[in-house]
């Protein structure tokens, strides 16, 4: 084992390492609020209820949501909002455009919906990330039956590369069709706005680029876009009802709500807010940029990421005669670099990279990444992974 302390480069898969005051939010609600919001009329059940409030008004605030903020609903994480999304909106006999580049979180979710009876049609894709619109607007069209929905990943949890989403969602909407964004990797990560994207839902998690707790995420869907629950239980009100209220959130977040989750998720929003997204972005960009350069001087690395700026902090590379999963480990164990190896929930993005039997290696910066980090990181890479280190080491030998 490395002696230095671990490199943290798995915020794709969550933000591991927090700012403080995400763990200061989180125990401080505990000792001093710990109450479940909306659950009764006393001071400490108020006061959670207001920081609830808080944290839907500063999402919608970043997402740029236009009108009633509790359109905005408290769920789990992303699956659980992307499943209330697709469930909620397809019906036998319709059919859903997707991507390629989907998580699990959307495909096993349509393939379900499939066998009762909604039809699918999915986007190619390619190994550069990027997305053919006349196949995209063909899809949509349909021969003569037009999509009901499109969803879409913002951003790829595998390339990191962003899709255009205001393009797509103008196709959609020239068809009739809705369009649910899948913005787990993107949220706090890049711009999201839904006004100026056309998105009609929204589905993201708090626990990546918003800095939260698991165990947060949500869904927004904009007026006339009505959802039916697809959980029943107390909401804190309307005690006597046999059934859901019909408003929002209460229709959609039946059960206690995660308040030690919540505050940890404003204080993150508050934290990406304060410092900007556009500036997040750029300090990210940058890094990313750094270790793709760094390996892809590595003989024998495959960087299968694109070496741009644009799109999320991800770098995945595939390693000539070595098995994702034994780098990864000997990364971990050799060096303290934590990475995530494998098929990253997502394996028709792999299929397309030609990585769809071994998997690869998933490089993903954060807020708290340094240059060292990266250089770390990559020295190891080229140590573990490196063809050319045995010449090197001879040449200077
Ligand atoms: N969806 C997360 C990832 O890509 C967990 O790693």
């Amino acid at each position: 084992m490395s002696a230095e302390p671990p490199i943290y480069l798995d915020y794709a898969a969550t933000s591991a390492v927090r700012p403080d005051a995400v763990i200061d939010a989180v125990t401080d609600y505990l000792r001093g609020i710990g109450a479940t919001p909306g659950r009764a009329g006393h001071r400490r059940a108020v006061e959670a209820g207001r920081m609830v409030f808080r944290c839907r008004r500063a999402l919608a605030e970043l997402f740029n949501l236009p009108g009633d903020p509790g359109r905005l609903t408290f769920q789990l994480n992303a699956t659980h909002a992307l499943n209330l999304a697709l469930f909620g909106v397809l019906r036998p006999g319709d059919r859903v455009v997707r991507t390629a580049y989907d998580h699990n979180a959307v495909r096993r979710p349509v393939n379900a919906l499939e066998a009762r009876g909604v039809r699918q049609t999915v986007l190619s894709g390619a190994p550069d990330g990027s997305v053919d619109l006349d196949e995209a607007a063909r899809a949509l069209a349909g021969n003569r039956n037009p999509a009901r929905l499109l969803v879409l990943p913002h951003a790829s949890n595998v390339l990191g590369t962003a899709l255009p989403v205001a393009e797509l969602a103008s196709l959609a909407h020239d068809v009739g069709a809705l369009v649910l964004v899948d913005a787990a990797q993107s949220a706090g990560h890049l711009p999201v706005d839904v006004q100026a994207m056309g998105i009609d839902l929204l589905a993201f998690t708090g626990h990546k680029g918003l800095l939260g707790p698991q165990g947060t995420g949500g869904l927004w869907a904009r007026e006339r876009v009505e959802l039916p629950p697809a959980f029943f239980g107390g909401t804190g009100g309307d005690s006597d009802s046999p059934d859901m209220p019909g408003l929002l959130p209460d229709r959609l977040e039946a059960g206690s709500q995660n308040g030690p989750g919540i505050a940890g998720l404003l204080a993150g929003v508050q934290w990406v807010m304060e410092r900007g997204v556009l500036a997040i972005h750029a300090r990210q960009a940058a890094l990313k940029l750094r270790l793709w350069y760094a390996l892809d001087m590595i003989a024998g690395v495959d960087v299968l990421s694109p070496g741009d700026p644009d799109g999320v902090g991800i770098v995945t590379i595939a390693a000539a005669g070595m098995d994702a999963a034994e780098l990864a480990t000997r990364l971990d164990r050799e060096a303290g670099v934590l990475v995530r190896a494998g098929l990253h929930c997502a394996p028709e993005q792999h299929e397309i990279l030609g990585t769809g039997r071994t998997g690869a290696v998933r490089f993903s910066v954060g807020w708290a990444t340094t240059e060292e980090e990266v250089d770390r990181a990559a020295a190891a890479v080229a140590r573990i992974a490196g063809a050319a280190e045995p010449a090197v080491r001879a040449a200077g030998s």
